[in-house]
């Protein structure tokens, strides 16, 4: 085992043990979610292959009793606990247990069935709950592990009752106590329209497309040992943790004899989805699903030439689930290689007796899809042969869904549909890149091209990469300025290339939107990662969360996480730092949105600039069925 492995079934299934020996929890406990904690960068590298390794397995879960959220280290070689205390803010993710106590307290509850009587509905096989994050606990359940409900109607049991939604009718649980409060905003008429993607229900599907099958006669040009990645000059490790989801760790290139560092670690670290519409089914949301929702437990299982095409190998995770057993997730990473058009190329059009140079570009995928209630979120990163990075995250699913009625604010929730409207919304992503640029300690630079305006030029020549260095943390708050071709890059000022630059990676933010909600809002105040592109911060092993992690659920916020990391505004320049860059989209909801999402990309890519000393790639070989 490897000091990196994402926790095993058995350290699970021991770490749960010994918490529950150590009687500290009640029988109304338990389980949200454990993993392995991250090993020290110098545990990391003072393993041997093969040795043991000594891990600490970190518990979180809830005790109904205590109305209290709890967190446990447990050393499972010595069956030894750790560490254990009762969280103070926050609590610990929304699990199955809250949302089937929602479900069926609601329908016994006579407050919620006369709010559905009033619009007509007593047929209550048909009518389906949706539990909530409350996002903080609201004036009206000041206290409590509180979840939110909000419903829709089917028509038939196999139906999209997203169509349906039951306008102005929302509750709230306290899960812990049982206690409900539920609120009638007033009676608005249920659409009755259908709105079904399954193929099941489409009329006809159209008939010329032809096969394209993904052959690779000789296997894929990647291997998988465990968790450890190689794909050409790459190497990784790849994992899913139970919060954060997708993890790359380790992530090195070989450039001729060196087998050189690029990054510790990369991974979403949190995500935010802001709702602006005022209306009473929506204002209160604000889902981090990351933290609240626990991400990795949210993956699917993916199935060949479904997800992904071509040769693949999966890799399982593992999770833990609320009674304290775990539960392998089978294919929960996708692992394959795609054709990706045309890498480079030239055509000497003054010597046509010369073949034109033209090399194919292929690139490694690690992917894993996640379902969060009526959403998904693809998360796809992508290993170039050029040295580039990218992450690429996939949103489909079921947009939110409001019943068109008098009162609609067409401006802040567009129709969509017949009788539909889908509130405007953003879905903003932070991750949290670990750099290791060839070991050694690194600085970030911020470079905007500008152009002379005044000088000898007529031609207005004199575009000028104009490079700032940010040397603290609050410097290092930034936004994009795609005017200025702005770009964000990491150097290691120790390590230098030919032309005796300092090897760098940059990051290229695309046109991306910032945190829409103000900074006094529950959003604002839990979200704050999402006000700022860019964040530089000094390695803390502490400081792991762009928010409040995993207990970010009913946690007031208070600028958790980033704004409190830089509040002292370390220096950055030259040491051991973290990037955290955050980037997506505000979704204003189309009619195509409706009813199911085709893919909207969001995403980010990361450059080497001058980490080579020329385009690593001319060693690719021209492609064997290319005739020129
Ligand atoms: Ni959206």
């Amino acid at each position: 085992m490897h000091p990196l492995d994402p926790c095993t079934a058995d350290e699970l299934t021991s770490a749960v043990a010994v918490l529950r020996a150590a009687d500290k929890l009640s029988d109304r406990a338990f389980f949200s979610a454990g993993w392995a904690a991250e090993p020290s960068r110098s545990d990391v590298a003072r393993h041997e292959a093969g040795e043991s390794v000594d891990r600490l397995i970190r518990l979180i879960g809830h005790d109904r009793n205590q109305g209290q959220s709890f967190e446990a280290d447990v050393a499972v070689g010595t069956a030894t606990l750790a560490a254990f205390r009762w969280v103070e803010e926050g609590q610990a993710p929304i699990s199955m247990d809250d949302v089937m106590q929602v479900i069926f307290a609601l329908v016994e509850h006579p407050d919620w069935l006369a709010a559905l009587e009033a619009r007509g509905i007593t047929d209550l096989d048909k009518v389906h709950v949706e539990p909530w994050l409350a996002g903080i606990n609201p004036p009206q359940m000041p206290t409590g592990r509180v979840i939110r409900a909000i419903a829709f109607l089917h028509e038939h049991p196999e139906d999209n009752y997203y169509a349906r939604p039951i306008e102005g009718l929302t509750a709230y649980m306290d899960a812990d106590s049982g206690e409900i409060l539920v609120e009638d905003h007033g009676a608005v008429p249920t659409p009755m329209e259908a709105a079904d993607y399954a193929a099941q229900f489409q009329d006809e599907f159209r008939d010329d497309i032809k096969p394209l099958d993904i052959v690779q006669p000789d296997g894929p040009s990647f291997e998988v040992d465990g968790h450890l990645i190689t794909w050409q000059k790459w190497s990784m490790r790849v994992s899913v943790n139970a919060i954060e989801g997708l993890v790359i760790h380790d992530v090195r290139y070989r450039d001729g004899d060196r087998d050189r560092t690029v990054f510790h670690r990369m991974g979403l670290s949190d995500m935010v989805v802001p709702y602006g519409d005022a209306s009473p089914l929506h204002f209160w949301k604000h889902a981090f699903d990351a933290g609240e929702t626990s991400l990795g437990h949210q993956a699917n299982s993916l199935t060949l030439g479904c997800d992904c095409l071509g040769e693949i190998a999966y890799l399982d995770a593992v999770m833990l689930q609320n009674d304290g057993e775990p539960r392998v997730l089978e294919n929960a990473i996708c692992t394959h290689e795609e054709d990706f058009g045309i890498l480079w190329k030239h055509t000497n059009v003054f010597q046509p007796e010369l073949p034109p140079e033209v090399r194919r570009s292929r690139r490694f995928v690690v992917s894993c899809v996640h379902t969060v209630g009526n959403y998904e979120y693809g998360f796809f990163w992508y290993f170039y042969q050029d040295g580039t990075i990218q992450l690429e995250v996939k949103l489909t699913g079921i947009i939110g869904a409001s019943a068109l009625h008098a009162g609609t604010d067409l401006e802040t929730s567009p129709q969509v549909g017949p009788n539909v409207t889908s509130p405007i919304h953003q879905h903003l992503f932070c991750v949290r890149l670990d750099p290791a640029l060839d070991g050694g300690t690194n600085s970030v630079i911020e470079t905007n091209v500008e152009v002379d305006t005044e000088g000898p030029h007529a031609y207005g020549a004199g575009f000028r990469a104009l490079a700032t260095p940010l040397r603290t943390e609050q410097q290092a708050k930034r936004v994009i300025d795609p005017a200025a071709s702005r770009t964000w890059k990491i150097i290691n000022p120790s390590s230098l290339n030919a032309m005796g630059q300092p090897v760098g990676y940059k990051i290229v933010p695309p046109s991306t939107p910032t945190l829409l909600p103000p900074d006094e809002s529950p959003a604002g105040q839990r979200g704050g990662f999402a006000r700022h592109n860019l964040w530089v911060t000094q390695y803390d092993e502490d400081q792991h969360y762009a928010g409040a992690g995993p207990f970010t659920n009913l946690h007031p916020g208070h600028g958790v996480g980033l704004p409190s990391y830089t509040a002292d505004d370390r220096p950055i320049d030259d040491t051991d730092i973290v990037v955290w860059h955050t980037f997506g989209v505000t979704h204003v909801p189309r009619p195509e949105d409706w009813p199911v999402m085709p893919v909207e990309y969001v995403g980010f890519t990361m450059m080497p600039a001058g980490f080579f000393d020329q385009n690593p790639a001319l060693d690719v070989p021209p492609a064997s069925h290319c005739s020129t």
